[in-house]
C-alpha cells in the first residue's frame, strides 16, 4: 500500500464530520464469500448466468435451479466469517453502511443493524414472489428447498434484488439522505458498475463529499479522491486506526 496516500486519505478522514461506507462484494472477498466481477477465478458472474440466476425472467423459467443456487451461497456465507475489513469497521459504531452485499457479515462483525442498508437486500431472508407481504427469516445451513407462500401460494424466493427489480424505495431513501449528508464516503470493494446503487456516489460527490477508494485494482469511476490499493482487510485497520468517526 502506498504510505503517503493512506497519510493523505487519513488526513481527509481527520478533517470529516460525517462518514460512511458504501461497500461492494470485495469487502466479503476475505471472508471467501466469491466476488461478482473480481479477477479471481471464482468470480460469480465469470461462471454462472446472471439472467438464469438473478433475476425474474430466470426465477419464472426454472424456480428450483435459481432456489438450489441461492442455498448454495447460503451455505458458503454459513461457513464464512466476518474478515479484518469488517471488524475494523465494526469498531466504528457510528458509520453508516451502504452495502451492496446480500451477506451479514458487518453484522456479525457488530455492526449495529440500524447502521447497516442493505441496497440490494438480504440473503438470510425469504420474500414471497407476489410481494404479499409474507417475508421470513431462513437458515444459512439448512435452507429450505423451493416452496410457497403459506399467504398466497405465489413461490418464496430469496429477498433480495434481482436485474431488473427496483431496490426498496423506503432503503433508497435512507441511503439518499446519508449521501446528502456525509463529507466523506469510502468506496470499499465495489467494482461501481451497478446501477441505481452507484449513483450514491454521485451523490455525495455533487454535495462536495471526498471519496476514498479501498480496492485492489484501480477503479473506473474518476469521481475519487483517493484510491488505496490492497486487500480491504490489510488497508481498514490501518486507515480506521486511532479515529473515533461518527456520521
Ligand atoms: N479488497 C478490496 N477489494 C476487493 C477485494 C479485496 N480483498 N477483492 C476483490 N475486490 C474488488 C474487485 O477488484 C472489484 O472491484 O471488489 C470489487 C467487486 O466487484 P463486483 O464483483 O462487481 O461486486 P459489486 O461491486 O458488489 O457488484 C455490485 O452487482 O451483480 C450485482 O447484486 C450484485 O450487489 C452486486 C452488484
Amino acid at each position: 500500500m502506498d504510505e503517503k496516500l493512506l497519510t493523505q486519505a487519513r488526513d481527509i478522514l481527520g478533517k470529516a464530520e460525517r462518514v460512511a461506507v458504501f461497500s461492494g462484494a470485495g469487502l466479503s472477498a476475505e471472508s471467501g464469500i466469491a466476488t461478482f466481477r473480481g479477477q479471481e477465478p471464482d468470480a460469480l458472474w465469470s461462471r454462472f448466468d446472471p439472467m438464469q440466476l438473478a433475476s425474474v425472467e430466470g426465477f419464472a423459467s426454472d424456480p428450483a435451479t435459481v432456489i438450489d443456487w441461492y442455498n448454495w451461497r447460503r451455505g458458503k456465507l454459513a461457513q464464512a466469517q466476518p474478515n479484518a475489513a469488517h471488524r475494523a469497521m465494526a469498531g466504528h459504531p457510528g458509520l453508516m453502511h451502504l452495502t451492496q452485499n446480500v451477506d451479514d457479515l458487518l453484522e456479525r462483525a457488530g455492526v449495529p443493524e440500524s447502521n447497516v442498508l442493505h441496497l440490494h437486500g438480504s440473503i438470510g431472508k425469504d420474500r414471497c414472489h407476489a410481494a404479499c407481504g409474507i417475508e421470513e427469516d431462513i437458515s444459512l445451513e439448512k435452507p429450505e428447498p423451493l416452496r410457497q407462500c403459506k399467504g398466497c401460494g405465489a413461490y418464496m424466493r430469496p429477498a433480495v434484488v434481482w436485474f431488473g427489480e427496483t431496490l426498496p424505495q423506503y432503503i433508497w431513501g435512507q441511503t439518499q439522505a446519508v449521501c446528502i449528508g456525509v463529507d466523506c464516503l469510502l468506496l470499499v470493494g465495489t467494482s461501481a458498475s451497478v446501477y441505481p446503487a452507484i449513483t450514491l456516489v454521485d451523490l455525495a460527490r455533487s454535495q462536495g463529499c471526498r471519496v476514498i477508494v479501498v480496492n485492489i485494482e484501480a477503479s473506473k469511476t474518476k469521481q475519487t479522491d483517493i484510491e488505496l490499493i490492497g486487500p480491504a482487510g490489510e488497508i481498514l485497520p490501518r486507515l480506521l486506526e486511532g479515529f473515533s468517526l461518527k456520521t
